[in-house]
């Protein structure tokens, strides 16, 4: 696996905070906003549990998940992101493997209660390829929770977005996967999905009008 474009991204985002606005240091965001939205009750996993973070980047929520006591699993193809990962949660445990989405589907042996994508592998990976594997993968009445931003109107299905990079260089692009709520309802239960669940979250008050699409399914 060579390097990809993701190993740019992680140059752009600003640093996790070392604690959140209620003075935690650990926590799960879904969202594209700081102290906004929902936590880590969306995946319903305590201790003991086996969770798997598809797109982990920095392994932020990934660590939280690991606070919570449940093992946390997770991949990515950027090796930058995962090396950021291990720098800045190397005492809490993670469990990390540089590797594609489907291809790590595919090969482990491993069954997880919780699967979950943070504007991560979910969103850049045709979800005809990928949701099989995550059914196979997740333990009976286990959950599949991802967040994303809210389609464009008119736009949907396989997009283009780019990643910048330097002022002198053309952006990366790679591909998303853009649905309708309905459409994602309509597509889970094609692929087995039951209690599904589709949310669009406003932005906060004062803040960008872009909102945030969470997806839960069992
Ligand atoms: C926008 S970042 C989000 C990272 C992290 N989930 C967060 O919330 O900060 C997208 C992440 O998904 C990873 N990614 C994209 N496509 C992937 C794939 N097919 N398999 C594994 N990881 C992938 C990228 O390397 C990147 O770390």
């Amino acid at each position: 696996m060579t390097n990809t474009a993701w190993d740019t991204y992680p140059k752009q985002k600003p640093e996790r905070r070392q604690v959140n606005a209620a003075g935690e240091t650990t926590w799960f965001n879904w969202t594209q906003y700081p102290d906004h939205g929902p936590g880590a009750e969306l995946l319903g996993v305590g201790p003991g549990a086996s969770v798997l973070d598809l797109g982990c980047g920095k392994g932020g929520n990934l660590a939280h998940v690991a606070a919570l006591g449940a093992r946390a699993v997770g991949i990515d193809v950027s090796i930058a992101q995962l090396k950021a990962a291990e720098a800045r949660w190397a005492n809490v445990g993670l469990v990390l493997h540089r590797a594609d989405a489907v291809r790590f589907l595919e090969e482990t042996g491993e069954h997880f209660d919780a699967i979950y994508s943070v504007f991560g592998a979910a969103w850049f990976t045709d979800p005809e390829q990928l949701l099989p594997f995550i059914r196979k993968r997740l333990k009976s009445g286990g959950v599949f929770a991802f967040s994303q931003r809210p389609p464009i109107k008119g736009c949907y299905g396989c997009q283009a977005s780019y990643i910048n990079r330097s002022e002198d260089e053309d952006p990366l692009v790679v591909k998303r996967w853009d649905y309708q709520p309905d459409r994602w309802e309509d597509i889970l239960r094609e692929h087995g999905f039951t209690a599904i669940t589709t949310r669009e979250l406003p932005a906060p008050p004062r803040r960008r009008k872009v909102g945030t699409l969470i997806v839960r399914a069992a």
